[in-house]
């Protein structure tokens, strides 16, 4: 039996402006999606959390994985996540990644980096429509990562670790549909869409450098006015805009969306002590964790049966 376990990630800055040509910063995070692969009689997926439909993306990657080897897919997978679906922490991409680097193991088939990332990133596409790719090439390559769509990523080297809190808000969020929403906003508006891409584009870059001094108070603020960008660009809603109030009065130095938006998770930069921020949020019901980045990327081992 091959195994691989691939990590979910939070966006720090930079989403849905990442689509249209800006550079965003993100980073894999402690939570994860584990794969284990074996031959069998017959194709089979199954998973801990997902339901028959949302299982559809992971077997038509499974086919596609196949068809392009010219192979029958006789093999069974299941899928465990540690991550929510629809919670906007990279749970298809993780999926994705981890599938495809347990199948490829299982089967002998090498893959490089840049190659597992492009096989992962055809089941990304049936998922979320028109992605960016950058929830992929994160989950795969782990740590900390500037991205811009058709350039290398950039892997960044942080000198000391940097805690971050995560609470899901409860509401599933559709990718696809939201990326739609805040692309509109390109058709109405280009010149002003632009000038956001281009302000995207230097907010990821603060917020790199405020990540590499280790000020988190700066941190905090760019996330919060990230936000405020996101929220008028049509990623945001009350619920989101009151878990970022919340993050924030329960003690956060600064909290935005991440990922998708819409429903799905809120980061925030937790003070020095983070578990009393942790408590209150959990009290009021979210789910909610901290990540210490850099975490790692994909591992794939072969384990027996
Ligand atoms: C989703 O995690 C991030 C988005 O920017 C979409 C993408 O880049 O594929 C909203």
């Amino acid at each position: 039996m091959a195994v691989a376990e691939a990590p979910g990630k939070v966006i720090i800055s930079g989403e849905h402006f990442v689509v249209h040509g800006a550079t965003a910063l993100a980073a894999s995070i402690n939570r994860s999606v584990r794969v284990e692969a074996s031959h069998s009689a017959k194709p089979e997926v199954v998973s801990n959390l997902r339901d028959g439909e949302s299982l559809l993306p992971a077997k038509k990657l499974l086919e596609s994985l196949y068809r392009e080897r010219k192979v029958a897919p006789n093999v069974k997978v299941v899928i465990t996540s540690e991550i929510p679906d629809g919670a906007g922490l990279g749970s298809s991409a993780a999926t994705m990644v981890a599938l495809t680097a347990a199948v490829s193991l299982l089967e002998g088939w090498y893959r490089d980096m840049p190659g597992l990332i492009k096989a992962a990133g055809v089941g990304e596409k049936l998922v979320h429509v028109n992605p960016s790719g950058i929830d992929v090439t994160v989950s795969a390559m782990g740590g900390v990562i500037l991205f811009r769509v058709g350039q290398p990523p950039q892997p960044v080297v942080l000198p000391r670790p940097v805690r971050l809190l995560v609470a899901y808000s409860g509401r599933k969020r559709d990718t696809g549909r939201l990326i739609a929403k805040v692309s509109s906003m390109k058709d109405a508006f280009p010149a002003l869409f632009s000038a956001l891409c281009d302000s995207a584009t230097l907010a990821s870059q603060m917020s790199l450098d405020q990540l590499l001094k280790g000020d988190a108070a700066a941190l905090g603020k760019l996330m919060t006015y990230n936000h405020a960008v996101l929220g008028r660009a049509g990623a945001s809603n009350a619920r989101l805009d009151g878990l970022v109030d919340l993050c924030i009065a329960s003690g956060c130095l600064g909290a935005k969306l991440t990922g998708a938006g819409g429903g799905g998770s809120v980061i925030g930069v937790p003070p020095e002590n983070g578990a009393p921020v942790v408590e209150k949020l959990k009290k009021k019901g979210y789910n909610a964790f901290i990540t210490e980045i850099p975490c790692g990327g994909v591992r794939a081992w072969i384990a027996s049966s």
